[in-house]
């Protein structure tokens, strides 16, 4: 499976924001290219587990950021975070149990899923912000 790359696109436009998609994409290359390797669950075990550490990271930042401009979608972008957890968690399972292509489908889960809540559903806030003229430096906390 390829490497995701970042495209200038992909940017939401809120500086801490887009920085912490970068680093989520870094956590997710890693996992594919873990995935790729001959000894995929042993291997794929540790590099999820940073992934999940850190899109808990973002989720909670991006939440407060949410929860401070009055989106009013917050309630439901919070709904769509914690699905991801419990879906990720699930597939987790899968891979713990050895289940056969259960890393392959775990990795192409997490490249879906970054297209479309990054790309669409996190856009969506953005959109919002920038209409209600929020400076794209704004701190999150
Ligand atoms: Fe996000
Ligand atoms: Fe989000």
């Amino acid at each position: 499976m390829d490497q995701f790359v970042w495209k200038p696109g992909f940017a939401l436009g809120i500086t801490e924001i887009d920085l912490q998609h970068q680093t989520l994409l870094k956590y997710l290359n890693e996992c594919i290219r873990y995935a790729s390797g001959h000894d995929a669950i042993v291997d794929t075990h540790g590099i999820i587990n940073d992934l999940k550490s850190y899109a808990r990271l973002h989720f909670t930042a991006e939440e407060a950021l949410l929860r401070k401009v009055g989106y009013p979608g917050s309630e439901e972008h919070q709904q769509r975070h914690r699905l991801f957890e419990e879906q990720v968690a699930q597939m987790e399972q899968a891979v713990s149990n050895g289940e056969k292509h259960a890393v392959t489908s775990l990795v192409s889960f997490l490249r879906d899923w970054y297209m479309q809540h990054v790309l669409v559903e996190d856009k969506r806030y953005a959109e919002y912000m920038q209409a209600k003229g929020y400076d794209k430096n704004i701190s999150i906390w």
